[in-house]
């Protein structure tokens, strides 16, 4: 019998890759999302790119009851939770908003677990649990320290998933501590499109690129990295969203039972953010203003991952580098930016049009990829 997955915020932006890579796997899909942060359209999307049925549940992860009956109904074998708030800056400013939903979604979903008999799970955790990293590259036994309430939720759930499979050792569960996933599908269909100004480098760069922000701020000149700008380990979201169904594989495996792994997603190479930028004027094909600005408070230097335990765990690893990442996020806000007839890109803020050769159009699909 085909295997079945809950996928919580399956309608988000990581949701809807590991969704889609989910069921290009073979594996039935249903998703439970309120859509606070995502839009219904995207389930149409995910059945388009991949030609298969999705079963879609509007409903909140903090009603247990809500998910216990979708558990039993759809006969679920394993969740993926990823619904949650995931803005470190609103985290900072409204600390009890975060522990309200991300931690009452996480023992609401626990406990309806526990109540369906539903005992695998693979839990969307960050490296923002490393905090400021003190080596490079950072595994997954370096010191856990968190710096915003947001990083705090994800710590305490991974937490209390140890002390729940202390308890209960017929639970098993992964906690994949991403990274900083960019980019978006190949189809340009699904990908990240923040609402207001964007927290992130990627979709500010892209904004700034499609003529929506004058330039992108580098917070910070003076750091101890190669060109003194920010460094990350950037990870495709489609290779992130692959690193999913590995995990899924894994867990599904009897020896896996009593176990809660930590595990990495990231390339192991570090970018700056000169060097981002670059790679996406090379992507979009004229250059990207950008002014350097005062560090932003809290951030890191740098953060690269090993993501060596993923490969000896998972038989994952990433594929897509820097280069693939910046023209699939173009290809993404370029067909998001015609669909909503914003101004041609070439037109800058000022009214002027930029000494751009002109834009490349991006397909707005990849026909092969797509089913009617
Ligand atoms: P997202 O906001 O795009 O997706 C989250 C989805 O969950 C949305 O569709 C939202 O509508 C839904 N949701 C939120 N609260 C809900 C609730 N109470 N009940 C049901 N649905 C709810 O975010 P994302 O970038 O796709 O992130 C997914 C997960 O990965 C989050 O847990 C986030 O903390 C984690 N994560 C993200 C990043 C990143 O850079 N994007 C990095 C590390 C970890
Ligand atoms: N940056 C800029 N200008 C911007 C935005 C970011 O210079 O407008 C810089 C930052 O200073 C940093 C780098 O670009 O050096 C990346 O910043 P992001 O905000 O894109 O990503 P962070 O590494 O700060 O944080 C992200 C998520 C967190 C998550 C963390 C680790 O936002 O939720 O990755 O996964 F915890």
């Amino acid at each position: 019998m085909t295997k079945c997955i809950l996928a919580t915020g399956g309608a988000g932006y990581i949701g809807s890759h590991v969704v889609t890579e989910l069921l290009d796997a073979g594996y039935r899909v249903v998703i439970l999302d309120n859509f606070e942060n995502s839009d219904p359209d995207v389930v149409r999307r995910i059945k388009r790119i991949t030609g298969r049925n999705v079963s879609l549940v509007t409903g909140d992860v903090r009603d247990r009851g809500t998910v216990e009956r979708v558990l039993r109904m759809y006969n679920v074998d394993a969740v993926i939770h990823l619904a949650g708030k995931k803005a470190v800056g609103e985290s900072v400013a409204d600390p009890m908003l975060y522990f309200g939903d991300n931690l009452n979604g996480a023992i609401s979903l626990l406990t309806a677990m526990k109540g369906a008999g539903v005992s695998r799970l693979v839990f969307s955790s960050s490296a923002t649990v490393y905090g400021i990293p003190k080596t490079l590259p950072v595994t997954e036994s370096a010191r856990v320290s968190v710096t915003n309430p947001y990083g705090r939720t994800k710590l305490i759930i991974e937490e209390m998933i140890d002390d729940l499979i202390a308890s209960d050792p017929t639970f098993a569960a992964i906690s994949l501590r991403y990274f900083n996933p960019v980019g978006a599908h190949e189809t340009a269909l699904i990908g990240e499109n923040p609402r207001g100004i964007p927290n992130n480098l990627f979709p500010f760069v892209a904004q700034t690129a499609a003529g929506e922000r004058d330039r992108v701020q580098v917070f910070g000149g003076d750091y101890d990295t190669p060109d003194g700008t920010g460094m990350r380990d950037y990870i495709h979201v489609v290779d992130l969203a692959k690193g999913h169904v590995a995990a899924i594989r894994r867990m599904m495996s009897e020896n896996e039972t009593g176990q809660h792994r930590r595990i990495n997603l990231g390339t192991g190479t570090g970018y700056t953010v000169l060097q981002v930028i670059e790679a996406f004027s090379k992507a979009c094909g004229f250059p990207i203003p950008y002014a350097i600005v005062p560090r932003r408070a809290g951030d890191a230097a740098a953060s690269v991952a090993d993501p060596s335990y993923a490969k000896q765990c998972l038989g994952w690893r990433a594929t897509f580098g820097l280069d693939r990442m910046c023209q699939d996020q173009w290809a993404f806000n370029s067909r998001v930016q015609a669909a909503e007839k914003m101004p041609p890109s070439r037109t800058r803020p000022n009214g002027k049009m930029a000494e751009y050769s002109p834009l490349p159009q991006p397909p707005l699909v990849a026909p092969d990829r797509l089913h009617h």
